[in-house]
């Protein structure tokens, strides 16, 4: 039962609860306007300990369209975390307040900690360079509506395969997936980390340090930036930067029904001239972010007994 569960690692829903949950983000992106007083009186503590645009704006916009409200920060320093206040006290105190809390932190394992600690759902919106559990369901989803089917997937990964919280979080979701090829495209210094590599037990892996050498055998595309607030020095960040940029020429060799996802923020990896290009879907993504963390909140709060 999904009601009250915290969500901290992507694989802390079933298989099943996951489809139900996805087979509700799409109802809801048909009918939303069946859902918009779902969740009037309930309240979402939003605690970013860390920048975000996308994330917390896809929550706070879900839980606004359920008719639910919003309190929270955006930045540590203007809550009592300044005055060092420990995560656990901070959540025993929100929990006082709000229904449900969103926190992405810094820290790896901090939203653990604080689900520890909680008598109410706890969702990680990101924790340091570990996991992005929403973003998965967020890919997931995407990947399930334009691909028609998780399974028997060929997906590249190209990037920050080293710091990229979302491609750890995607990487371990899809695992559980039947005869998946994942493709790891990335310079050797920011190489996928060999604990993940470990985990995918049957499944064929390929590592390159060019897309070029790929990208035709590709059925979905992840881009990822390279993670610059995680790097220890300015420099190596700056070799690394530039190291592969997707361009519409590149794009040439690719299946005609190849998707190229990015979590975004994208800074140079995907330039421009891409965005118009039909398998370009990170735009569509982001919407379908929206409307999973919409499901999402409404199964934690109300498990089945929603519209
Ligand atoms: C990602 C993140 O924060 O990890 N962004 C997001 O949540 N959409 C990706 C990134 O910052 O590169």
């Amino acid at each position: 039962m999904i009601k009250g569960k915290h969500l901290i690692e992507p694989t802390d829903l079933t298989l099943e609860e996951l489809d139900l949950l996805f087979d509700l983000a799409l109802a809801i992106e048909s009918n939303p306007k069946d859902y918009l007083s779902e969740l009037n009186g309930y309240l979402l503590a939003s605690l970013f300990y860390e920048p975000s645009t996308r994330t917390r704006f896809s929550f706070e916009a879900a839980m606004l369209r359920l008719g639910g409200q919003v309190i929270g920060f955006s930045e540590p320093n203007s809550s009592s975390v300044s005055k060092g206040e420990s995560v656990a006290d901070t959540i025993r105190t929100v929990a006082c307040y709000a229904d449900i809390a969103v926190m992405r932190h810094p820290k790896e394992g901090a939203p653990k900690l604080a689900s520890k600690h909680s008598p109410i759902p706890i969702i990680n919106a990101g924790d340091g360079g570990h996991q992005h559990p929403t973003q998965t369901l967020t890919d997931l989803l995407t990947i399930r509506s334009l691909k028609g089917s998780i399974h028997k997937n060929v997906v590249g990964f190209c990037g920050d395969l080293k710091f990229g919280r979302t491609v750890h979080s995607l990487v371990k979701a899809m695992a559980r997936y039947d005869d998946m090829t994942f493709v790891f495209v990335s310079p050797p210094e920011l190489a996928m980390p060999a604990h993940i590599k470990d985990s995918l037990g049957s499944h064929k892996i390929i590592e390159v340090n060019n897309l070029e050498d790929v990208i035709d055998q590709i059925d979905i595309l992840y881009m990822t930036r390279i993670q610059r607030e995680r790097f220890f020095n300015e420099e190596e960040y700056l070799r690394l930067k530039s190291y592969f940029v997707l361009t519409k020429d590149k794009l040439s060799t690719a299946k005609n029904d190849m998707i190229v996802m990015h979590p975004l923020p994208r800074v140079d990896e995907i330039h421009p001239n891409v965005d118009e290009d039909p398998r370009a879907v990170y735009f569509q993504q982001a919407q379908y972010g929206m409307y999973v963390r919409m499901a999402l909140i409404l199964k934690l709060l109300k498990g089945d007994a929603h519209a």
